[in-house]
């Protein structure tokens, strides 16, 4: 394998998820397995924008249980009932949350006290079930436009497509 990780930290965000969207595609070319995908992602997400912490929590109980899945950064809780916390809503609203400030949202679980603002995307397969969500932490306030829903939200269709 000749890629590397990208520093993207200095791209304009657009141009970064076009970069990463196209060297995912080529270190997974002939790969489905979706543990390989998500931490594949995970890797390139975290460093190559410097974030706090980015995983994913998978669907291990439709509708009720998210368990921790490949991620990079310090331990993160093992599980997260649907509708707790800022992943367990994005999982039960099957929407993209966005939280500025994480000390403004009730009920934010604290893995980590560093963690100042994050995004959760939901992650679909391929009839639109709901496989897990992307979590990603920021030790920055507001770290998160729509431009990273944008761009987050075109990577994790590579779910769909399996
Ligand atoms: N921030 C998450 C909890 C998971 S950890 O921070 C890795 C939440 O409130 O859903």
């Amino acid at each position: 394998m000749a890629e590397a990780t990208l520093d993207l930290r200095n791209v304009p965000r657009a141009e970064a998820y076009r970069t990463l969207e196209a060297q995912l595609e080529s270190v997974l070319a002939g790969i489905d397995d979706p543990i390989a995908a998500m931490a594949t992602m995970s890797a390139l997400l975290h460093h190559g924008f410097g974030h706090l912490w980015t995983g994913f929590y998978r669907v291990v109980a439709p509708g009720r249980l998210l368990c921790v899945g490949p991620y990079q950064g310090t331990l993160g809780c093992l599980e997260i009932e649907f509708g707790k916390g800022v992943c367990g809503t994005a999982a039960a609203r099957r929407e993209t949350v966005i939280v500025p400030d994480v000390r403004a949202f009730a009920g934010h679980i604290t893995c980590d006290p560093r963690s100042r603002s994050e995004i959760v995307v939901p992650v679909f397969g391929r009839v639109r079930e709901l496989v897990a969500v992307l979590d990603i932490d920021s030790d920055q306030p507001a770290a998160f436009s729509a431009e990273d829903q944008r761009g987050l939200e075109g990577l994790m269709r590579w779910f769909r497509r399996r």
